[in-house]
């Protein structure tokens, strides 16, 4: 680590945030890996016992859906997770991220009856990964809600912490001894927000109460969650517990625009993580503030942001022992103009807090809007997370690049992976302490709604192919060449962009 501080030392004289141009080398204790989420590649929708969930409910009965694209076999990993196996063994990875299927390993949602399929399945996968000096790292939750628990209000009703609580049990009893790595729930917001404005399921229209009921019970779920493994299974196994939060890297559009950047980091990440990460708990107090005043403004009793007691932030405050980032892209943040029709939250603006987002002309783009692409935002950002909570280890548990073309030759992802890992090199070389890089993601997989259409993926997959055949993607071979070296590779051939 010291020759590598002193490396990056010298470049950083010559101007802070730009990049490095020579070949630096990733500490020995840093770990590669690329990660999947079940409902995305599973496939197996209704093999064996497994129960019904939220996503195979919205694609098999909104008829919006149905005739689309579905994960009824996606990528077919429930057959195929030999050759997942053997493409992370590819890639020369540390670490292998996926999540579990809640209703394929507890059939009813609840604990009372354990699927052996279910068992069986993550089993071998755990065991595979293991046999190839590969560390499994498991997400417990990653959108695909038991339908179950979903048709008793899902997220929003508060008896989900206790039913979590329970699967979180059953998943550490059964994989403790052999997942050392856990992220109890990924992306809240990918689910509370846009499950309850109409862009995920459960696809209901809440966005002025349930979502905000999500947020506090997910808290409260991941919470519960960390502190069983905390007191019966950490004794025995000394793994470590976190969540995976979704995080940008956003920059006011103006000097003026500094206070409502602030406000947005805080109404963004702060509702998911403040609670947890911070030294004091409790939600962020400047958007518990403006919550609570708007409520009142717009005539409710109470905040419609759900006030947490006492005892609720003392349970939720510190459980964690990393923070959990999934990072992508970076956005400027100006409040909006009287009278302007206002971005759809979470990807263009916010009416809640009457912001727009947009990209700044410097940065260069996937060819969405959305998705501007500024490595210096990940250094930016990992700097943030620092001075704002002082965590000591942060992996990376998600970043990638989305590719509307799906072809093999994927130059585009190369440079994405290179730069943003650049920029890990240079926050560990500055001295924060990034442990892991998870490439999101190791195959194309279904992206949501979003289909078959666009790709993530290191490895293409033939999704018209009943063998869902998997082709390594030129990233795949550049990712091997960086695991293998543990360096970059600023000359990779084929490649010209010094
Ligand atoms: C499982 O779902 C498929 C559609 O994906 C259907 O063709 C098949 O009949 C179902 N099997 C069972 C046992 O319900
Ligand atoms: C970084 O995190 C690892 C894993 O938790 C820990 O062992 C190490 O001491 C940390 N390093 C620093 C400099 O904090
Ligand atoms: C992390 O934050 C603390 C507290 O603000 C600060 O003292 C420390 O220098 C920061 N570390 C880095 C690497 O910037
Ligand atoms: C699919 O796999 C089977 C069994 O390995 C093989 O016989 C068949 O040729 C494959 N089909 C395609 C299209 O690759």
């Amino acid at each position: 680590m010291d020759s590598v501080r002193l490396a990056v030392f010298s470049i950083l004289i010559s101007g802070s945030w730009c990049s490095v141009t020579k070949d630096l080398k990733f500490p020995e204790w840093f770990k590669f890996g690329a990660a999947t989420a079940a409902y995305q590649v599973e496939g197996g929708w209704n093999s064996s016992d497994k129960g019904e969930n939220t996503w195979d409910r919205l694609f098999h009965s909104n008829p919006e859906f149905s005739s689309q694209d579905n994960g009824d076999v996606a990528c077919d990993s429930y057959h195929l997770w030999r050759r997942d196996i053997e493409m992370a063994e590819e890639l020369g990875l540390d670490i292998y991220r996926f999540s579990l299927s809640w209703a394929r390993l507890l059939p009813n949602g609840f604990a009372n009856k354990i699927s052996e399929d279910g068992k069986r399945y993550y089993n071998n996968l755990i065991d595979g990964l293991l046999e190839k000096g590969i560390e499994p790292v498991v997400t417990l939750y990653h959108f695909d809600l038991p339908q179950i628990l979903q048709d008793l209000g899902g997220w929003a009703n508060p008896l989900i912490s206790d039913w979590f609580a329970d699967y979180a049990r059953v998943a550490f009893t059964l994989f403790g001894d052999r997942v050392k790595t856990w992220l109890t729930i990924n992306e809240p917001l990918g689910f509370c927000d846009t499950g309850y404005s109409k862009q995920q399921a459960p696809y209901i229209d809440g966005e002025v109460i349930a979502k905000y009921l999500c947020n506090k019970y997910t808290l409260i779920s991941h919470a519960k969650a960390w502190r069983i493994y905390d007191e019966e299974f950490r004794p025995r196994y000394h793994g470590k517990v976190s969540l995976a939060t979704i995080f940008n890297w956003y920059e006011p559009a103006t000097p003026e625009d500094k206070e409502i950047t602030d406000l947005m980091r805080e109404y963004w990440e702060g509702r998911f993580a403040y609670p947890i990460f911070s030294k004091e708990g409790g939600w962020p107090p400047t958007l518990e503030k403006f919550m609570a005043d708007k409520s009142k403004q717009e005539g409710y009793s109470r905040s419609r942001l759900p006030p947490l007691t006492a005892e609720e932030i003392e349970l939720i405050r510190g459980t964690y022992d990393f923070y959990g980032l999934n990072h992508y892209l970076s956005r400027r943040i100006r409040k909006a103009r009287p009278g302007e029709k206002i971005g759809t939250w979470p990807l263009y603006g916010s009416d809640e807090i009457n912001i727009q987002m947009e990209s700044d002309p410097s940065w260069e783009t996937t060819g969405l809007d959305w998705f501007p692409i500024n490595p210096a935002g990940l250094r930016k950002q990992l700097h943030w997370l620092n001075q704002t909570y002082g965590v000591n280890e942060v992996m990376i548990t998600e970043n990638g690049y989305l590719d509307l073309d799906k072809h093999l030759d994927d130059t585009a992802r190369i440079k994405y992976m290179r730069d943003y890992l650049e920029q890990i090199q240079l926050a560990i070389a500055d001295g924060i302490n990034v442990t892991a890089y998870m490439a999101w993601s190791l195959m194309d997989n279904l992206e949501w709604l979003g289909g078959y259409g666009a790709s993530f993926g290191l490895y293409q997959v033939d999704f018209t192919d009943d063998n869902r055949t998997r082709t390594p993607r030129e990233s795949a071979r550049y990712y091997s060449r960086v695991t293998r070296t543990r360096s970059l590779h600023h000359d990779h051939e084929g490649l010209n962009y010094v």
